[in-house]
């Protein structure tokens, strides 16, 4: 899979990719995420790349122009299945999203800065917009780490134990049940005996019923979601 991300900040993403599942996945070649520095886009002697708004208010605008310019390169270059936008006024990214996205095979990233970018950009070219929160990060490059993140650790071959991804909190609307490791006793605090039992139907069992009562008290919309 190949993600190309389009930024005025590109500094911001180096570490994320560089350390981990993402860096992982890089160096077996099963990902590739290119960053573009919008910067070099930019109009003029400057490399102009956002304005102040018409209308009067606050906060600088990403011109569409620059934009245009590096989405043309890469559409010439390759198709792309998304072109997305990461912005805190579109729907939440869901686990199902990045499931999607994950069986995809090129995607571009554009990630906001300031106020955002010139509407026409969204209205020519973005085909899916996405926020990670209902809070507002400075910029959208930590929103776009959060999202190759959510999609890469889904690529087949990312992740050594195969079925870990799948079984992770959300993949069935549901919420992770509690998880214990050695010592099978901690200052008098016991492992719940069914996981010593090597009972493994019991031990399903009791697991999808801790999940179930975990999505209960602390996410009980997710249940609405399954109906
Ligand atoms: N850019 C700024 N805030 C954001 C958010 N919550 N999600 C995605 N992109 C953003």
């Amino acid at each position: 899979m190949r993600i190309d991300i389009i930024s005025a900040a590109p500094d911001l993403l180096e570490s994320p990719f560089n350390h981990s599942i993402v860096k992982r996945a890089k160096e077996k070649g099963l990902a590739k995420i290119v960053i573009h520095d919008l910067r070099t886009f930019g109009l003029g002697n400057y490399k102009q790349i956002d304005d102040t708004q018409f209308g009067g208010g606050a906060g600088m605008v990403l011109m569409i122009e620059p934009i245009s310019k590096c989405i043309e390169v890469l559409k010439a270059e390759r198709v792309y299945d998304e072109i997305i936008y990461m912005t805190p006024d579109a729907k939440t990214l869901k686990q199902s999203t990045a499931n999607t996205l994950s069986l995809q095979k090129n995607i571009i990233i554009l990630t906001g800065h300031y106020k955002g970018v010139d509407q026409r950009v969204r209205d020519k070219y973005i085909t899916k917009e996405i926020s990670i929160g209902d809070y507002v990060l400075t910029g959208g490059e930590l929103a776009a780490a959060v999202l190759v993140d959510s999609i890469v650790r889904l690529i087949p071959g990312v992740i050594g134990d195969e079925t870990s991804a799948l079984t992770d909190s959300f993949q069935d609307n549901l919420l992770s049940p509690p998880v214990y490791t050695r010592p099978s006793t901690y200052e008098g605090m016991k492992v719940p005996e069914v996981l010593l039992s090597g009972n493994f139907p019991k031990i399903d069992e009791w697991r999808s019923e801790k999940a179930y009562e975990r999505t209960q008290q602390i996410r009980p919309d997710l249940l609405d979601e399954n109906m």
